[in-house]
């Protein structure tokens, strides 16, 4: 599926931001494991959160999905069980690291498979520390596919992350809590703590510390969760493409509600708000134990940045779309330390480098990052401009939204990814104003 932008369009009106990926697949494997019935409102129905419930209900959770779009988890009683045929994860990093986790400490036996993006990514970072937890596992070469064979884990485990990475923190999380062993993670440079503040909001035996400047993540062994509902916020990385579309665009204003505020993934408004971006942040709350808010976005004039360090694990999903906004301000943004872009759904640097090459955004790559000369002028090609997607959905939705400061349609190809994260994507930005043609 090719999507091709309108010209001389600016986005406005109101708009409910879609439900938190990560979230949403957590949910899923903590709410199976519950010894209780539970509703989930707000959940993505995207690709993603999908094949991961897929992949719960093959083992036996039997996840349902109401008319109204609310999931239901049923109470855990009954055992977890083998299947025969390959747990598909499709195209999701989140939901293959966490569920290898998660199933090694049921002790199941199972085979893994995914797209061929998935099926390039690393996952010895995940299957080096279930290994030593005890796990029996065979991969090709620390990839896909994968097949873990029933085992006992070790009844104490712990582990310094040596890549910043929420998926090898939770997978090992979701491993002790599977299994009942205790676990101690020792996280130098934080990254998001959805899995830490959904077991502590279910119950769990669950303390974060902070020692010589890192965090220690403690899990007890007997953890009894339980929750009768759970209403998951908005996804803030899917948030941040209507935001940096209000930026850039000739916006009276944007305002996009129940957005997730989680402080280790609000790193794009700390990014954007040092560019000279105007986001007013109202109503702020907490919903299920996780902070949200609504934002208010109107067209901003911006200015180039120096993104590295610390900041990045915070920003690591929307530097593609950050990088857009940098394509747009006066002056110089330099982003490094980023080379986990490297191994995401693509090769996100070069996928935003060949982007911007069509495009004639001046830029120097390196190999952790990219210097962007940023120009506050519409683009103005001589003819409309066709851009690869590397089959990311970020990368897609981050052309697409560059569409708003081009004089000529920007054509991004095979876009069918943005129904991995963002399922209403076209839907949503036709509504307020950016008709996308198929
Ligand atoms: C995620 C963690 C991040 C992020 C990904 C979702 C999660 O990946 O890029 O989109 O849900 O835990 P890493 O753990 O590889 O940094």
């Amino acid at each position: 599926m090719n999507l091709t932008t309108p010209i001389n369009c600016q986005v406005k009106g109101t708009v409910q931001c879609p439900g938190d990926k990560s979230i949403s697949q957590r949910v899923l494997m903590i709410g199976a494991f519950m010894n209780q019935d539970m509703k989930v409102d707000g959940f993505l129905h995207g690709e993603d959160p999908i094949s991961t419930m897929n992949a719960l209900n093959q083992i036996g959770a039997a996840i349902t999905v109401n008319d109204n779009g609310s999931v239901q988890i049923p109470k855990r009683d009954f055992i977890f069980c083998n299947c025969d045929e390959p747990l598909d994860l499709g195209n999701s990093g989140t939901g293959l690291r966490l569920m290898l986790g998660f199933t090694s400490g049921l002790g199941l036996n199972l085979s893994f498979c995914g797209d061929e993006s998935l099926s390039s990514r690393p996952m010895d970072r995940v299957l080096n520390p279930l290994t030593e937890m005890g796990a029996d596992i065979n991969s090709s070469n620390g990839k896909l596919p994968i097949k873990i064979s029933s085992s006992k884990l070790t009844k104490k485990y712990s582990y310094e992350l040596p890549v910043a990475s929420a998926q090898v923190k939770s997978s090992i999380l979701l491993a002790g809590l599977a299994s009942g062993s205790v676990v101690e993670i020792i996280e130098p440079v934080q990254t998001r703590d959805h899995t830490e503040r959904m077991l502590k909001n279910f119950g769990a035996n669950i303390e974060i510390a902070k020692k010589d400047g890192k965090n220690i993540i403690r899990l007890g062994s007997s953890n009894h969760l339980s929750a009768k509902n759970y209403t998951v916020v908005g996804d803030i990385s899917s948030a941040a493409f209507l935001i940096v579309a209000a930026l850039i665009s000739n916006s009276p204003g944007l305002e996009i509600t129940n957005v997730g505020m989680n402080p280790s993934r609000t790193g794009v408004l700390r990014a954007l708000e040092k560019m000279g971006a105007n986001i007013e942040i109202k109503n702020q709350r907490l919903e299920s134990g996780e902070p949200c808010a609504d934002l208010e976005v109107k067209q901003s004039r911006l200015k180039g940045v120096e993104l590295s360090g610390e900041i990045i694990p915070n920003i690591i999903d929307e530097i593609p779309i950050i990088s857009i906004a940098a394509a747009f301000a006066d002056g110089k943004t330099i982003i490094c330390d980023a080379s986990e872009l490297r191994v995401k759904e693509s090769d996100r640097l070069k996928a935003v480098s060949d982007g911007f090459e069509t495009l004639g955004v001046k830029h120097q790559n390196f190999e952790d990052g990219m210097t962007i000369m940023g120009n506050p002028h519409t683009l103005q090609p001589e003819e409309p401009i066709f851009i690869e997607s590397h089959g990311d959905h970020r990368i897609a939705m981050s052309f697409l939204i560059a569409g708003l400061r081009c004089s000529q349609s920007i054509t991004v190809k095979d876009c069918k990814n943005i129904f991995t994260s963002f399922p209403n994507f076209i839907e949503l930005i036709s509504s307020i104003g950016y008709k996308l043609e198929k």
